[in-house]
């Protein structure tokens, strides 16, 4: 069963170098850190006692658009794995490639959705060669740093959680075959929940190593395990959920009980392998973070805190110490000195210096594409972000039957850029009734893309905009002009232009300090929108919260004068923004 040939292999254990081996591991996405970060937070997983870090790798931001790889900068997974190596850790990768893990579109290319046959996650020859195309670069990028080369990734993982998805097993044994073919030599695992049908539908035992994620209950769900496995196999909790995720609207931030989290942490290891989800969740910047849909969509907020071991913003935390105490029972703990000075800062109010409309800008940020019906985001080739569509309504009559079509998925109204109404999900198809007063009425739709879902049925439905149309008395209604609004290019903005207080506006912010530092930007009084620091997009804000600032690590700033930009949707803005030295979270 054990191949003695490879250096690191299962058998009825792990065996690293023919002896036996417990991963301990902590989940660390090296996109949810700034780069200057990482070595930091490895150096905090080693001094925990851990021996590996595990890294989900995100399609959509290797790929954003269809043959354009990006590996640079948060991405350069190469980089990261290298650190890992350099402090003795070993990896796990999950290269799924739908990852979930609350992220945009649970790791896959909006441009998936193109094809509108688009089978995600199912053996379509379309889907599965564009996933050959992406493995045969992606792989290029860590194939020799496999532990059969002296590289220091152990483990691989085929798709995420199928068996909660669906039942095609040709497809897992296509996407083992596609790892293998681009280089993969390490052994595969699949992970699932130990649930229901959950194990029998995600495994390809013949393949890859079945592993569970789950949170509490860990003796009955290993026992279960093992019946599985039907044989001598190492049991391996693949994700151990100490915390949870936010979404905007919850009401409070959702943290776990560091004592109880431990107790499971010692039942797994006294009979198996385990990696914490989340050792370090990090922040969800720009438009990555996703959602989910059960009754109603529930998008993620920015922070990843996932009340893990260390914050958002890389801290030690009482579980983490707590965790630290198991790990001690198995393994000597590293002396490991931090080598990252990082120091929080409070750098107080700072108040509007210049503002402008949206309305008067959008010809600056985008050219307007003209299309008889309206567009989706995907048919404009654009990721993530807003559009705004415009459209001439005519002479002044009653409107009496207004409606949005399949429209996701927040839409405010206008017309003649005054504010009629702003819809969300399930209110979205509801009838509207107003008056048009002028002579000549042009009416403008803003549609923010909150995150496309990262789980759920609606995978394959997940195109943002408008995609029936609109209703005007009865009728859809023809002559539209896009724009779309990705805001990556702020610097066209143009703040000596009209500003009207209740519409869509961008406000610009100085803030001038001597010494950089991580600090958290405190939106209280702001609507929604998004902020950005020094052009960088920091992520989405919202006053409904949990959260209510967001974290800014110190290499996003610099000495002396830095810009911020905040562009709010509701039309409720406040006279200043202020950065204060903790989360507001209360961890
Ligand atoms: C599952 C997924 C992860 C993540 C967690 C919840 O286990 O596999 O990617 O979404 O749920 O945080």
């Amino acid at each position: 069963m054990q191949d003695h040939n490879q250096a690191f292999t299962i058998g009825d254990q792990f065996y690293l170098h023919d002896k036996q081996f417990k991963i301990i591991s902590g989940a660390i996405h090296y996109y949810r850190v700034v780069p200057e970060y990482w070595q930091d937070r490895l150096e905090k997983l080693k001094a925990l006692g851990c021996n590996t870090v595990e890294t989900y790798v995100p399609w959509n931001m290797h790929e954003p658009r269809e043959g354009e790889y990006h590996f640079a900068g948060m991405y350069d997974i190469r980089a990261f794995i290298q650190t890992a190596g350099k402090l003795g850790l070993y990896v796990i990768l999950r290269p799924s490639p739908y990852i979930c893990a609350e992220w945009e579109f649970g790791g896959l290319p909006f441009w998936l959705l193109r094809d509108g046959d688009m089978k995600l996650r199912f053996s379509y020859q379309p889907y599965l060669d564009k996933i050959d195309r992406y493995y045969e670069r992606l792989f290029a990028e860590f194939r020799d740093m496999q532990i059969a080369d002296g590289g220091p990734i152990i483990l691989m993982q085929v798709e995420n959680e199928y068996g909660g998805y669906a039942n095609d097993k040709a497809y897992l044994h296509a996407l083992a075959e596609l790892m293998t073919k681009h280089g993969a030599n390490v052994p595969l695992v699949t992970s699932d929940g130990p649930w229901h049908d959950l194990l029998d539908n995600g495994s390809i035992q013949e393949a890859a190593l079945p592993t569970i994620n789950c949170g509490s209950n860990i003796k009955e769900h290993f026992a279960r395990l093992k019946r599985f496995h039907g044989q001598d196999r190492p049991l391996m909790v693949m994700e151990f959920w100490i915390g949870w995720f936010d979404a905007w609207g919850d009401g409070k931030h959702h943290t776990r009980d560091a004592d109880s989290a431990a107790q499971e942490l010692a039942d797994i290891l006294e009979e198996g392998s385990v990696n914490i989800y989340m050792f370090h969740g990090g922040t969800n910047f720009g438009f990555t973070s996703g959602a989910n849909y059960y009754e109603k969509l529930a998008p993620d907020t920015t922070s990843y805190d996932y009340d893990a071991l260390l914050t958002e913003s890389g801290d030690i935390t009482p579980k983490y110490q707590a965790f630290q105490q198991v790990i001690a029972r198995y393994t000597e703990l590293p002396e490991v000195k931090l080598s990252t000075d990082i120091r929080k800062k409070a750098y107080g109010e700072v108040e509007v210096k210049e503002k402008v409309s949206l309305f008067s800008v959008e010809n600056r940020l985008a050219q307007p594409v003209e299309s008889p019906y309206p567009l989706t985001m995907e048919a404009l080739n654009q990721p993530f972000g807003y559009v705004l569509y415009k459209m001439n309504l005519g002479k002044n009559r009653l409107i009496e039957d207004f409606r949005l079509i399949q429209c996701t998925d927040r839409a405010h109204v206008y017309v003649n850029g005054n504010h009629l109404f702003t819809k969300d999900d399930l209110e979205m198809e509801g009838k509207e009734t107003f008056e048009l007063t002028e002579p000549e009425n042009e009416l403008s739709i803003l549609v923010e893309n909150m995150g496309r879902v990262n789980y759920s049925v609606k995978m394959n439905s997940q195109h943002k905009g408008i995609k029936g149309g609109v209703i005007v008395n009865g009728a859809f209604q023809s002559g539209w002009s896009q724009y779309s609004l990705s805001l990556d290019n702020l610097d066209k903005l143009d703040f000596s232009k009209p500003f009207r207080s209740g519409t869509p506006a961008f406000y610009r912010f100085e803030l001038e300090i001597e010494e950089t530092g991580d600090t958290f930007l405190d939106f209280t009084g702001w609507g929604k929108g998004v902020a950005f620091v020094n052009g960088f997009n920091l992520g989405r804000f919202w006053e409904i919260g949990p959260q209510t600032r967001l974290y800014v690590p110190a290499p996003l700033l610099k000495q002396g004068m830095n810009e911020v930009i905040l562009f709010e949707t509701e039309g409720k803005a406040g006279e200043s923004i202020a950065f204060m030295d903790t989360s507001g979270l209360g961890n």
